[in-house]
């Protein structure tokens, strides 16, 4: 059967291309949030690019368990999950839902990022 996550392009499967562009898009999500705190962007920007974030997330975890790696599987749930807590956290501090410090918006976001490395990393090394 058809396996595109597997998928070749130039002699690397497809989900490692996927992969890339979502780390690339959620670095672009921070970096339009840290803009938006330092009063360099609009906000709006901010919450567009947490929906093409978690888009291409919500891919990669649909046709992540084909690449048949389950280790790093876990881990890119993991990093789905802290990405997601991170999220929870920016919209109940913006909706004002919750009294939370806004300091742990930016610390979920940093842990998020040290798993979705760890878990690229593995992805590379699984592939190699
Ligand atoms: C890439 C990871 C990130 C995700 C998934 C994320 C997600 C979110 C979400 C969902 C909201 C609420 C949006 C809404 O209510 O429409 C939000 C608000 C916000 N985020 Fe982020 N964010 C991230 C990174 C950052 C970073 C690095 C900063 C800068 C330090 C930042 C600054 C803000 C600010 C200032 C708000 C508004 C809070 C308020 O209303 O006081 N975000 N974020």
């Amino acid at each position: 059967m058809f396996n595109i996550a597997l998928y070749q392009i130039f002699g690397k499967p497809f989900i490692l291309y996927l992969g890339i562009i979502t780390i690339i898009s959620f670095l672009v999500t921070a970096m339009v949030g840290i803009s938006f705190y330092r009063g360099l962007l609009r906000f709006k920007w901010h919450p567009r690019m947490v929906v093409v974030s978690f888009f291409l997330a919500i891919i990669m975890t649909v046709i992540g368990p084909s690449a048949g790696k389950p280790f790093t599987g876990i881990l890119g749930i993991l990093t789905l999950f802290s990405f997601s807590i991170t999220a929870l956290i920016g919209l109940s501090i913006h909706q004002r839902w919750m009294n939370i410090r806004f300091i742990w918006h930016p610390i979920m976001v940093i842990i998020s990022f040290i798993l979705a490395i760890i878990h690229g990393l593995l992805g590379i090394l699984a592939f190699n």
